[in-house]
């Protein structure tokens, strides 16, 4: 587990609270390339800093933070060379400090969480002024970085409007047009649009994928099975990445994900061809580790985590489900897969999934069709977007 973010505090922070500081982190080690290095963070009270600031530094009274660096050898005998060390935050201090600077307690922890980095990174504002001032600079850097790529903290929103044009084709004509819903999602804040071109061309026709890539302004995503007919025509249209999904004629919806494990030879033969001609490839695929390291192993940019088991079960089990999510998009982006995530996600299940740190996009299409019947396309939109903005 390369990041572990625990409350060892007596009174525990709100869960939402916790995976924000939690997205903050992993953001910072994704900035610093330390993703795969182990990182503890421990949140505590002042009387729990104080006596490890009297411990380990001979220092009287609480303090905001504490970093051990693994390689410090007094503090870290014998740990593995992975490991990059400890962040230990006092809660109470950084609620007191970001009171007295009117700052939030989220951008109070930010700066405590980068400030813990550096020095487990070597930076050390103790040295001298010139490294006290390098380390200040590197903090603001962090910030503004932090605060301009705000976006990127959730998950984008990608719509599939594939059942835009099932409803087309339950009658053969011109409306509705999957087109003009494009438009209108990315109207109302939808950063990706996908679209399934299935073999038996159920819905989406090719005169839609040809439009769409005229049209659509955020990123277009096709969806499709590795056969020769599709490659060939993803090929020549340049979608701005593909995702690879088994097809079987005669299911609904996507059933299950992909066997990277014993399609590897197939997989990778086409995954190259498409990122030789510069279209990134997804993979969908079950939250499994063998088909996360398979993805890996044959060079795919993204894997689309399959949510349907979450999505299709309650209780116990769906949190079953929800703890494979978690592990799985954390392995992924540790290797360095790009992670998106989708299949059966609705109004009610999607926060828990957009609040997963390493989502990078959710891909979300019956629900959000389903729900523009009864209250129009761009509220449905802005309603999805709005829980999944709000999720972390
Ligand atoms: N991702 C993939 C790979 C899919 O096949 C589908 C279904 O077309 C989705 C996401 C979207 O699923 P849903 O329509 O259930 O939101």
């Amino acid at each position: 587990m390369p990041l572990s973010f625990s409350s060892h505090h007596p009174r525990p922070p709100a869960p939402a609270a916790l995976r924000r500081w939690r997205r903050q982190a992993a953001w910072l080690m994704r900035e610093f390339a330390a993703s795969e290095r182990d990182v503890s963070i421990v949140l505590v009270d002042d009387a729990a800093i104080a006596a490890i600031n009297e411990q380990y530094r001979h220092k009287t009274g609480p303090t905001n933070v504490l970093s051990f660096a693994a390689s410090d050898g007094e503090a870290f005998p014998c740990q593995p060379a992975d490991e990059l060390g400890e962040i230990i935050i006092s809660l109470d201090t950084a609620a007191r400090e970001a009171k007295e600077l009117g700052h939030s307690l989220d951008a109070r922890m930010f700066w405590l969480l980068a400030h813990g980095f550096l020095h487990l990174l070597g930076w050390d504002h103790e040295n001298s002024d010139v490294e006290a001032e390098a380390m200040r600079a590197k903090e603001r850097e962090l910030i503004a970085q932090f605060a301009n790529n705000g976006r990127y903290f959730m998950p984008q929103l990608a719509i599939n409007v594939d059942h835009i044009a099932t409803i087309r084709q339950a009658r053969g004509g011109q409306e509705p047009d999957p087109v003009t819903a494009a438009a209108l999602c990315e109207l109302a804040g939808a950063m990706g649009i996908v679209v399934h071109l299935r073999e038996d061309r159920r819905h989406i026709q090719e005169r839609d994928l040809r439009l769409l890539r005229q049209t659509v302004k955020s990123k277009l995503n096709l969806e499709m099975g590795a056969t020769k007919e599709i490659i060939a025509i993803a090929l020549e249209v340049g979608p701005d990445m593909v995702t690879l999904v088994p097809e079987k004629r005669r299911e609904l919806t996507t059933e299950g994900g992909l066997d990277v494990v014993h399609g590897k030879m197939k997989l990778a033969a086409v995954v190259a061809q498409l990122q030789d001609n510069n279209i990134p490839v997804s993979l969908f695929i079950d939250p499994e580790e063998a088909q996360i390291e398979a993805a890996r192993e044959i060079g795919a940019t993204f894997v689309e985590l399959h949510t349907g088991k979450y999505a299709d079960t309650k209780g116990q089990e769906r949190q079953h489900h929800l703890a494979q999510l978690e592990a799985a998009a954390a392995l992924a982006s540790r290797l360095g897969l790009l992670v998106n995530a989708g299949h059966g996600l609705d109004y009610r299940n999607t926060a828990a999934v957009a609040a997963i740190p390493e989502i990078g996009e959710l891909s979300i299409g019956h629900a959000i069709i389903g729900r523009a019947v009864f209250v129009g396309l761009e509220k449905a939109v802005r309603e999805m977007l709005s829980i999944v903005e709000t999720a972390g």
